[in-house]
């Protein structure tokens, strides 16, 4: 079906005009003469966007705005102004429509411009969904493990919880920082507000600027309307920043200034914004170190470390790797509607020995991989092994082995070998790792720095 658009004018042939222009556009248009029916057929059409000219003998196109903000506030208005009256544009804009349009224009121009418009709207829906979404689902994820240190961290969060403290969780990857930043969210006073995310690894600096602070139309070349950036989003809830090491002292310094201030502007704006957002950071490098070697601001470092979490490697919390593997085991049975397949003593074994480099989120795909590739009930340790290291790292004899040995190095073995298999596919490495994509890429970027690994991988 195609996306109506109503379009207003008291004269018959401006509307013939715009109307005619829209349809070989592939919208259908629907034409009102006047103010009062202009009203009746939003309720009745729903139309995506409207556009109006702004002189009309009974309900000026004002008027005709404001009325239709009060039906409906996401319903973008475009208004048709005559040449040279600007005046009457930016009344317009001020008493919020979404945008302008001189007369006499080219259809191309009229099309664009409720593209923009309709572009707008689905933006405004999609928050909200959004929004929605994320506040019925704030649950508390399953946070699996009784060893000594998952105890502690239990209570922790627990205290952490209750605060409104920016929380900084490190660990590496894969240790689970976003279930532990999930956690904290979901027992907090704001659990029933949006928690938002943002990976800051995955974004180039400009982006990721108007992803967190939002940008006003025009802002820059692209900036086609207003966005609403994660900040302003996540108002009265939580905002998680993932690897936070990864940005530009720019944004560094920015950052700073909303923690410190509440505050902050739009890109391209100079109105301030207050807020009240808790911010939990992840990270997977050594912030501190990061701090020394000047990557990364002391005093940022300072403002984010206020409620510090620490999630060590799986591999010093061996305890919890049964209970971590049922848990698996089971959601994987629930989601599938059959019975749970489980590990025989020798694969258990097996999983107690090997190191995960992936830590949980390998140990989350090996028992995916051995769910669905084992026909029987039981996953037998000949089934995992070719997946966990080279046998001479972990064959008979290997834990002497392995405890001599720097895990960072085994690691990059392990990482090499299954390079090597996969014809320096990057993608399926890391899916087969377990861990994602970046990170390898960041580990062999080191690597290669350090020239512990060729700078042909
Ligand atoms: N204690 C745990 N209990 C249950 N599931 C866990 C636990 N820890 C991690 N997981 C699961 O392991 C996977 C990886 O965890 P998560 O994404 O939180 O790790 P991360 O530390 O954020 O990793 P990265 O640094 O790569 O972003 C997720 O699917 C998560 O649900
Ligand atoms: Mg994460």
């Amino acid at each position: 079906m195609a996306t109506k658009i109503l379009v207003i004018d008291d004269k018959q042939m401006m509307r013939d005009s715009v109307g005619g222009t829209l349809q070989r556009a592939g919208f259908q248009p629907i034409a009102a003469g006047d103010g009062e029916s202009a009203l009746a057929l939003t309720a009745r059409h729903q139309p995506a966007a409207v556009i109006t000219d702004l002189k009309m003998p009974e309900m000026d196109g004002l008027e005709l705005l404001s009325r239709l903000r009060q039906q409906d506030d996401q319903l973008p208005v475009v208004v048709m102004t005559a040449y040279g009256s600007v005046e009457a544009a930016v009344t317009a804009m001020k008493q919020g429509a979404f945008d302008f349009i001189q007369k006499p224009f080219e259809g191309d121009e009229l099309v664009m411009t409720i593209r923009r418009a309709i572009e707008h709207r689905h933006l405004l829906k999609e928050n909200e969904a959004l929004k929605t979404s994320t506040d019925s689902t704030t649950q508390a994820p399953a946070l699996v493990g009784r060893s000594p240190v998952m105890r502690t961290l239990a209570s922790q969060i627990q205290q952490i919880a209750l605060s409104s403290g920016t929380v900084l969780i490190s660990g590496e990857s894969g240790t689970g920082k976003e279930v532990v930043a999930r956690t904290v969210h979901a027992h907090s006073p704001r659990r029933s507000r949006i928690m938002l995310s943002l990976n800051c690894a995955a974004l180039s600096s400009n982006l990721l600027e108007s992803e967190l602070f939002g940008h006003e139309k025009g802002a820059f070349t692209g900036a086609d309307s207003l966005r609403k950036g994660r900040f302003e989003l996540a108002d009265g809830g939580t905002l998680l920043l993932d690897e936070i090491s990864e940005i530009t002292p720019q944004l560094q310094a920015k950052l700073l200034r909303v923690l410190q201030e509440r505050q902050f502007e739009r890109v391209g704006s100079s109105l301030s914004m207050e807020i009240d957002v808790r911010v939990i950071a992840t990270t997977n490098r050594d912030l501190e170190k990061c701090v020394q070697d000047d990557t990364f601001r002391q005093d940022l470092f300072y403002r984010l470390n206020v409620l510090p979490i620490h999630l060590p490697p799986l591999r010093q919390r061996v305890e919890d790797l049964p209970l971590l593997a049922e848990h698996f085991l089971t959601q994987l049975a629930l989601r599938e509607g059959r019975e749970a397949k489980r590990f025989d003593p020798d694969a258990m074994k097996l999983i107690k020995q090997y190191p995960w480099p992936g830590n949980v989120r390998e140990l989350q795909n090996i028992c995916e991989r051995a769910s669905v590739l084992t026909k029987g009930q039981v996953i037998t340790a000949p089934a995992i092994e070719p997946w966990l290291g080279t046998p001479a790292t972990l064959g008979g004899g290997a834990s002497a082995q392995l405890g001599l040995r720097r895990l960072e190095d085994l690691e990059r073995e392990q990482i090499l070998h299954t390079l090597e298999q996969f014809n320096g596919n990057r993608q399926r490495t890391a899916v087969s790792l377990g861990i994602g994509v970046r990170t390898l890429g960041l580990k062999l970027k080191k690597w290669k720095e350090q020239s512990l690994v060729p700078q042909a991988v």
